[in-house]
């Protein structure tokens, strides 16, 4: 049997005046998007904002249903819409912030792993990384480098 390590290395800033000022923007979208939520289930509202390498900024926010496997996460509505409407476009990066009405959230809120799989997929599919910052809905923001820190042995096309 051999071992092996996996590591890879993660940002914090402080507060989002320590963010690069167009990171502050497109995190700011993502306050906007998620006050757009419709969450009555959770009461967990999340915002995402994609910015593509054309300039324009996508946002989602996560849609819940009564039949619950039928919602869908905000980055995930965000990825799929911005595949969507601009399919030659590369994503540079994403800002995700959630809120909740049950709580305060101060601290990172990560992507569940089924985002990290959709946002994966468009990391290969255009070659390049994708930076992903994350946030509560105040405190520290998170930066990965990539989607594909976020998610050690990736499953992909090159195993189909
Ligand atoms: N949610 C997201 O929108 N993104 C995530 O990465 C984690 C969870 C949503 C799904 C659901 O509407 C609510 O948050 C509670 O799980």
């Amino acid at each position: 049997m051999k071992s092996f390590n996996i590591s890879a290395e993660f940002q914090t800033f402080e507060s989002l005046e320590e963010l690069p000022g167009h990171i502050i923007e497109l995190m700011k979208k993502t306050f906007e998007a998620r006050d757009k939520a419709y969450a009555p289930y959770s009461k967990f509202h999340v915002g995402a904002a994609l910015l593509l390498d054309n300039g324009e900024i996508i946002t989602g926010s996560n849609q819940e249903n009564a039949s619950y496997p039928s919602g869908l996460c905000a980055e995930r509505t965000a990825v799929y819409y911005a595949g969507a409407k601009f399919p030659e476009a590369k994503i540079k990066c994403i800002a995700i912030s959630a809120t909740s009405l049950k709580r305060p959230l101060t601290t990172p809120i990560p992507p569940c792993g089924a985002c990290r799989q959709a946002l994966v997929e468009y990391e290969v599919k255009q070659n390049s990384n994708m930076e992903v910052y994350f946030m509560g809905e105040s405190g520290a923001i998170v930066r990965a480098k990539s989607v594909k820190d976020l998610l050690p042995l990736i499953f992909d096309n090159s195993y189909l």
